[in-house]
């Protein structure tokens, strides 16, 4: 369903209370990379055009590092005007703890509940039935991305499957080149993990560990078929020594490695560098097996604050945030999904295109972020970045503390 530019304007003009006078917000976020860069610009930009000051508050470092800096402000009485988290279970005990600001009354306004798609999003940000935050988009990590070149090369055909990126690896490592991409953090491990889990072990297994959450499923044998293929993994990622995600995916995007598991944000890198979709890279949802997403993403939450001027301002940029102007703006820079289907995203790109078919499709799951606590996520990730950057761990070894991480979640 497209909305015409002109009706998208008024209704979003409608919504929108315009800023009396400049109030100036910190918001706190992690997007330091080109493409993460370049999103957040949209947002500051149409924050400051609407009459407000976005302040930014960039943390290097991924989230891993920033989310303890915001979280300790927050605790700490030094609170920004607006923080990034994963909507989920990230800020929940923030929210828990009153020092969050009640949305409710935006949404209303803004029929947040009839236009965010899919409804999990906003569920994810409902505590006690009020909603705590606005979220930005959607983004899914199980995502397969290939440089064209490293395969025309070879004289090889690009992969369709993994299964296909796995059997062309000893040729790409003998041309010199790294089969797989990977960065030198926690969470990048434990993401490929993730993919692997839904691509090559299916999504009923998935959901059977991961909703369901079957000891059985989690400690049995199609499981430890999923930590073998993640053995067999690691393996292809054994020579890239790059720390951030982005730098891993740079190694893709200069042909110096074949590919990368990394979720869809790595396509504002690759719009950056001038590459296009389907011409010099490929990119295969679901690792081309299933083509799942899991609909995580991001979400702007509002630590309480005692000035009205600051809140009515939180509640303005909460506004602009699911506004459908922003939506396409941001998204289209962020390699995500928006938020709402009521925004016309023609310029999306091939790879986008595929993510918001498979999210038409209602081919979709939820995201580790709303399901485990973020105690259990660290510890996967620990884990995880043991067993792919050690190289040593057995599958089955690997798979005992796996189930026992997850039983300490339930
Ligand atoms: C995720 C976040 C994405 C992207 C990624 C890498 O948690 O949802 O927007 O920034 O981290 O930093």
């Amino acid at each position: 369903m497209k909305l015409t530019k002109l009706a998208a304007a008024l209704c979003a003009t409608a919504a929108l209370p315009l800023a009396a006078h400049a109030t100036e917000l910190e918001v706190t976020h992690w997007w330091t990379s080109g493409g993460e860069a370049a999103a957040v610009a949209e947002l500051a930009k149409a924050f400051n055009a609407s009459g407000d000051v976005w302040v930014d508050g960039a943390i290097a470092g991924g989230g891993d590092t920033a989310r303890p800096v915001m979280i300790s402000r927050i605790t700490g009485g030094d609170p920004m005007g607006a923080t990034q988290f994963n909507h989920g279970q990230q800020a929940l005990e923030l929210v828990e703890a009153g020092l969050m600001l009640d949305l409710t009354d935006v949404a209303e306004a803004n029929n947040w509940k009839e236009i965010v798609y899919p409804p999990s999003l906003l569920d994810a940000c409902t505590v006690d039935g009020k909603i705590y935050c606005a979220p930005v988009n959607i983004h899914s990590p199980e995502w397969l991305w290939l440089s064209n070149k490293v395969y025309e090369d070879l004289g090889l055909p690009v992969p369709t499957t993994w299964t296909e990126f796995v059997a062309s690896a000893p040729q790409v490592e003998a041309a010199g080149k790294i089969p797989l991409a990977l960065g030198n953090q926690n969470w990048q491990s434990n993401l490929a993990f993730g993919a692997i889990t839904i691509g090559v072990g299916g999504l009923d297994l998935w959901k059977q560990v991961n909703v369901d959450k079957n000891m059985d499923a989690a400690a049995g044998p199609e499981m430890l078929a999923v930590f073998q293929a993640a053995a067999d993994a690691r393996k292809l990622a054994a020579k890239s020594t790059v720390q951030d995600w982005n730098q891993a995916t740079n190694l893709v995007i200069t042909d110096q490695a074949a590919g990368q598991i990394m979720g869809d944000w790595a396509q504002g890198e690759f719009q950056v560098a001038g590459e296009v979709a389907g011409k010099d890279y490929t990119c295969l949802p679901g690792l081309g097996l299933n083509e799942y997403i899991s609909t995580g993403g991001d979400a702007f939450y509002f630590p309480k604050n005692s000035d009205p001027e600051i809140e009515a301002a939180q509640k303005r940029l909460a506004a602009l945030l699911v506004s459908p102007e922003v939506q396409v703006a941001f998204n289209l820079k962020k390699g995500s999904l928006p938020i709402r289907g009521d925004v016309d995203l023609a310029a999306a790109n091939d790879c986008m295109k595929k993510g918001l078919e498979i999210l038409a499709g209602g081919n979709i799951v939820p995201a580790g972020d709303m399901i485990w606590s973020p105690d259990v996520q660290t510890q996967l990730g620990d884990l995880q970045a043991e067993f792919w950057k050690g190289q040593e761990m057995t599958p089955e070894e690997a798979q005992a503390r796996y189930v026992e991480i997850l039983k300490s979640g339930l």
